[in-house]
């Protein structure tokens, strides 16, 4: 392999397969390779064999829970926003040629003991067991002056100016309780904490107009979810890459990132083979993370880790309408903590289990030294369990830029419910290997529209 390429991209995560999809179709020439014999990395979706070859390498998976290829485990839950920036991307590139989407069923918020569904609208807000009488009617008055907001018509401000005033200013300004402020800031906002409240409410403003018209172009939920598990991504955008002359080489062990005398990257090696290249991305794994010897180039970001619970289940869960698919948030205010809890549920309607299996994943920031403790208030919300899956992984963000050396550091997998902050470290790599802004035209998103049956 003494090619010179552009471009070698080094793991098969979601954020590598989009930006070496995008750089193949920019014209660069370039190499993909993963350790791994599956697409995906830490965003891979696995089955039964790898799942236990992953969790417990002694252990085979139990005939009970049906056929290995039925499969297809997320390592990472998120949900794709209907409206969102990755759907964006997905159309822009027509990948969603590759992919069939289905709705999620529902989105849920804990509250007081129980969960409910999350109103995110003025009628559902009318109807929504969360709120009492009089604090429906503050709520709706809330989402009318949302829905409604028009930056060049001051009559619609209301006398609040998004970009100074707080959110604290805004939820004050409609009278609105502790406990409406919660679902609104974390089951709509999508707020991992409560540090939002004190800041400007735009961004605020922004998520909640993403929630309620990614809400509005399905019914059930904000979110869609490709058949087949979000495995499926990575690989699409391979593909895409592929017809644009792209390499890909799985099972490929990485020995060895080269770099000159002034550290700048040269070549990688795998076993016996060299290969050379102007620039090099990858994911944390191949930099040193979790190494002594990383010489520096990441770090664990001061969130520090999450944890994750992949569990099986042998029935919906309580509460939900016996829904074949749901998110629900449990609000850290709600549980005494400073992060919030996410139960990420999917099932055989989504072709990522056997029937009548349902894949549920609890998952949070770690805060304490007894993470398993920490989601046991969404472990609780499941039922019994069939098997559990646990993880605890640090976040782990690069030291540099890589103008200097060339060499293009991915974050890790962070623990939103979504893919918004995936397509924003997109963005920031694109901006730093390419040294402009990356431009995505909006088509019509006739593919995820149609989809089959009751799909989005
Ligand atoms: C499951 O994964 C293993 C390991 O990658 C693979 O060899 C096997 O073919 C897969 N099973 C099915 C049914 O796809």
């Amino acid at each position: 392999m003494d090619e010179e390429y552009d471009v070698i991209v080094l793991g098969t995560g979601l954020t590598e397969c989009i930006l070496s999809g995008l750089l193949s179709v920019d014209g660069k020439k370039v190499l993909h390779m993963d350790r791994n014999d599956y697409y995906g990395g830490d965003s891979a979706s696995l089955n039964l064999t790898q799942l236990y070859r992953k969790f417990r390498p002694d252990e085979s998976a139990p005939t009970k829970l049906g056929r290995d290829r039925d499969y297809n485990i997320d390592l990472i839950p998120k949900f794709i926003f209907a409206s969102g920036e990755l759907t964006k991307i997905l159309v822009h590139t027509e990948v969603t040629r590759y992919l069939e989407f289905k709705q999620i069923a529902g989105s849920f918020v804990y509250r007081d003991g129980k969960i409910s569904k999350v109103p995110s609208t003025e009628i559902e807000a009318v109807k929504s067991p969360l709120m009492g009488l009089f604090e429906k009617r503050r709520a709706k008055k809330f989402f009318e002056f949302l829905q409604s907001w028009k930056d060049d018509d001051p009559a619609t401000h209301q006398g609040i100016d998004l970009d100074k005033d707080s959110m604290k200013v805004v939820y004050e300004k409609f009278g609105l309780e502790p406990g409406t402020q919660d679902f609104i800031g974390h089951a709509m906002a999508l707020y991992l904490d409560d540090d939002y409240i004190t800041k400007a409410a735009r961004p605020t403003y922004d998520r909640i107009i993403l929630y309620t018209s990614s809400m509005t172009r399905y019914g059930k939920s904000p979110y869609i979810y490709p058949l087949y598990g979000l495995g499926e991504l990575p690989q699409s955008f391979a593909r895409l890459s592929a017809i644009y002359g792209g390499t890909y080489m799985l099972d490929k062990p990485i020995d060895e990132i080269v770099t000159d005398e002034d550290g700048k990257f040269v070549s990688v090696r795998s076993g016996e083979e060299t290969v050379k290249a102007k620039q090099v991305i990858g994911d944390p794994s191949y930099f040193g993370a979790g190494k002594e010897s990383d010489g520096g180039k990441v770090r664990v970001l001061e969130e520090g880790k999450v944890i994750r619970a992949i569990c099986l289940l042998n029935h919906p869960i309580p509460g939900t309408d016996d829904s074949d698919s749901c998110q629900i948030i449990i609000p850290q205010n709600q549980v005494g903590r400073r992060n919030d809890i996410y139960v990420a549920v999917v099932s055989s309607t989504h072709n990522v289990c056997a029937k009548d299996v349902y894949v549920a994943i609890v998952s949070t920031i770690v805060e304490t030294n007894n993470p398993q403790a920490e989601i046991e208030p969404g472990l609780k919300l499941l039922g019994p369990v069939f098997d559990k899956f646990v993880s605890v992984s640090p976040l782990y963000t690069p030291t540099s830029t890589g103008k200097a050396d060339n060499i293009f550091i991915t974050r890790s997998y962070d623990a939103t419910s979504h893919f918004e902050t995936v397509v924003e470290e997109v963005h920031d790599v694109w901006r730093r290997v390419t040294g402009h802004d990356l431009v995505l035209k909006a088509r019509e998103a006739a593919n995820i529209e149609e989809g089959r049956d009751e799909a989005p």
